[in-house]
């Protein structure tokens, strides 16, 4: 039963019986779903990202799905020097095939056949019997072997499979030379008591276990997909599916970053280790996103805008006196700078005391309770006060109305088809009356152009967002942007009952810390027609 091919898989993921496998599937599985797909630049970007993270197995893709992704498959197997590049391939000849001819360039490379073995899935998907699974899988592992250095079987809907079938499909597969066994729970079915007896049961039950790598793979649909795969792992698992920011199909897959750090924060518990650079997490989330045009969910564990924030009064003192009272890892840990003491209305002194500190100034007890009170009648206008609104509160200024640039008259109006324009007028503090007009996809993207115009500013906007801050006919709207320029990122925030005119007090907010504190000749002019990111797009016209 002892397959040569099963150390030499297992040797070169580390056969360490407390290693475990990292399997990316985001440009697979995770790309696949809607909203997420990517071109062939982009997926070689992330791939890259993903081997400095330091991903054991990369699953490029399914070549046989269409030219495009053959093509990036065997780009990426051609680039990456490190990490396993894995193709998926259905048990059958043409897939194998494509797969086989993508991987050719790849240092290692793995063939991922599957096929269905849950009744639900022979009966009505496939029309196939018991015996007719076994042999397309035997046949598919055989032809698979000769075309690249590792094989990895999975048996789609595995946990919806009976147990016996299950672990007959995989001993003849790991027989025929397959050096990992995939049970994915297709379905996001299981929980965690559950599938950690399955794989223990497995372990138990498939003739030749110990030559074989179990891996898990879990879908989300019941928020378990973390759960399930922490407990797959404390069951014998030794390689982990999943994407990063749990993209994929339906609710999504296992999110990486969760994993790797759980098994790493808990490591005593578990027992086991991978070996990813957790630094990389947070870069290799942002790319995404980035790719994508997908945010991260604020409350996001390990990558999400809040997951080392602390806003409440009580959590920010704890934090200043001992990190360890609200954190259980350093944000560093998962690349992220440093925690951020979020200041808004909850906020206490000390917090105030520590960021101004942080900032550069130290007002006296007599300055900080004058700077105390500012700060308390900002923050509850506006949800979050930032960085520079502390240090124009500090150094005795109103940070609502700093100049230089102020609107003086603002103007849009939306064509049929979608098209908008927008004109502005707009005051400098110089004496400069400046007044520019420009068309847009909306109305937003129209007085976004027609502000950067009259300004000379490029603005990258990379967040948006408009919400009601008071209800009613005559309600308030106020806009958040956030704009990248000279390598950082630079927040505004405009109040109005009309939102485009919020938006653009928000827009000249960013115009005017930028001009503020760029020195003119690190600033970005404005590039006709490249403009900034476009935000999302309103009818209506003011
Ligand atoms: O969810 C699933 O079953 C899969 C297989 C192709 C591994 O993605
Ligand atoms: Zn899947």
């Amino acid at each position: 039963m002892k397959n040569p091919q099963h150390d030499e898989q297992n040797d070169r993921c580390g056969a360490a019986a407390d290693r475990v496998r990292i399997f990316d599937t985001t440009l697979r599985d995770g790309e696949q779903t809607p909203g997420f797909s990517m071109d062939r630049r982009a997926k070689l970007r992330m791939a890259q990202m993903l081997e400095t993270l330091g991903v054991d197995v990369l699953e490029a893709g399914f070549p046989q799905a269409s030219p495009d992704d053959f093509a990036a498959v065997a780009q990426i197997a051609a680039t990456l020097r490190d990490t396993t590049v894995c193709a998926l391939a259905r048990c059958q000849r043409g897939d194998i095939d494509s797969a086989g001819r993508a991987l050719e360039k790849a240092l290692h490379s793995r063939i991922h056949v599957f096929i269905s073995t849950s009744p639900l899935h022979r009966e009505h998907k496939l029309g196939m019997s018991k015996q007719q699974v076994l042999d397309a899988a035997v046949a598919a592992v055989e032809r698979a072997r000769g075309m690249c250095h590792e094989v990895e079987f999975s048996a789609e809907d595995a946990m919806r499979t009976e147990p016996e079938f299950l672990a007959e499909v995989f001993s003849v597969a790991l027989a025929t030379g397959a050096g990992t066994l995939n049970a994915p729970d297709t379905v996001g079915y299981m929980t965690p008591v559950e599938i950690a007896e399955r794989f223990a049961w497995l372990r138990a039950n498939v003739k030749g276990a110990e030559h074989a790598v179990f891996s898990s793979h879990c879908h989300n649909d019941l928020g378990l997909a973390v759960a399930n795969s922490l407990a797959a792992v404390s069951a014998g698992a030794r390689q982990v599916e999943c994407t990063v920011n749990g993209i994929g199909e339906r609710a999504g897959n296992a999110a990486l970053e969760e994993i790797v750090m759980a098994l790493k924060v808990r490591g005593a518990y578990f027992g086991t280790d991978t070996r990813i650079d957790t630094r990389k997490l947070y870069p290799a989330s942002r790319l995404l996103s980035q790719l994508t045009g997908q945010r991260v969910q604020r409350n996001k564990a390990i990558v999400g805008d809040n997951a080392f924030a602390h806003e409440s009064g009580i959590h920010q003192h704890g934090m200043l006196k001992h990190r360890g009272t609200y954190e259980i890892m350093r944000p560093q840990d998962v690349g992220i700078a440093e925690t951020k003491l979020v200041l808004g209305k909850h906020s206490g002194r000390a917090a105030l005391r520590q960021r101004l500190h942080a900032l550069g100034h130290a007002p006296d007890e007599a300055a900080m309770d004058g700077i105390f009170a500012r700060f308390k009648a900002l923050a509850d206008k506006k949800r979050e006060v930032h960085d520079e609104d502390l240090e124009a509160i500090a150094l005795g200024q109103d940070p609502e109305a700093l100049g230089p640039w102020r609107l003086v008259q603002l103007g849009t109006s939306t064509h049929l088809g979608g098209s908008a324009s927008a004109s502005v007028k707009l005051r400098h503090d110089d004496g400069r009356e400046v007044g520019e007009a420009a068309i847009g996809d909306g109305p937003v993207d129209a007085v976004l152009r027609a502000i950067e115009r009259a300004t000379s500013s490029t603005l990258d906007i990379t967040e948006f967002q408009v919400r009601a801050v008071s209800e009613g006919g005559d309600a308030q709207g106020q806009a958040q942007l956030v704009a990248h320029h000279a390598a950082r990122d630079w927040r505004g925030h405009g109040v109005s009952t009309d939102i485009i005119e919020a938006t653009a007090l928000a827009a000249l907010a960013i115009v005017n810390r930028i001009e503020r504190q760029v020195p003119e000749s690190h600033r970005r002019p404005t590039v006709e027609n490249c403009g900034h990111t476009k935000p999302v797009s309103m009818g209506g016209s003011t």
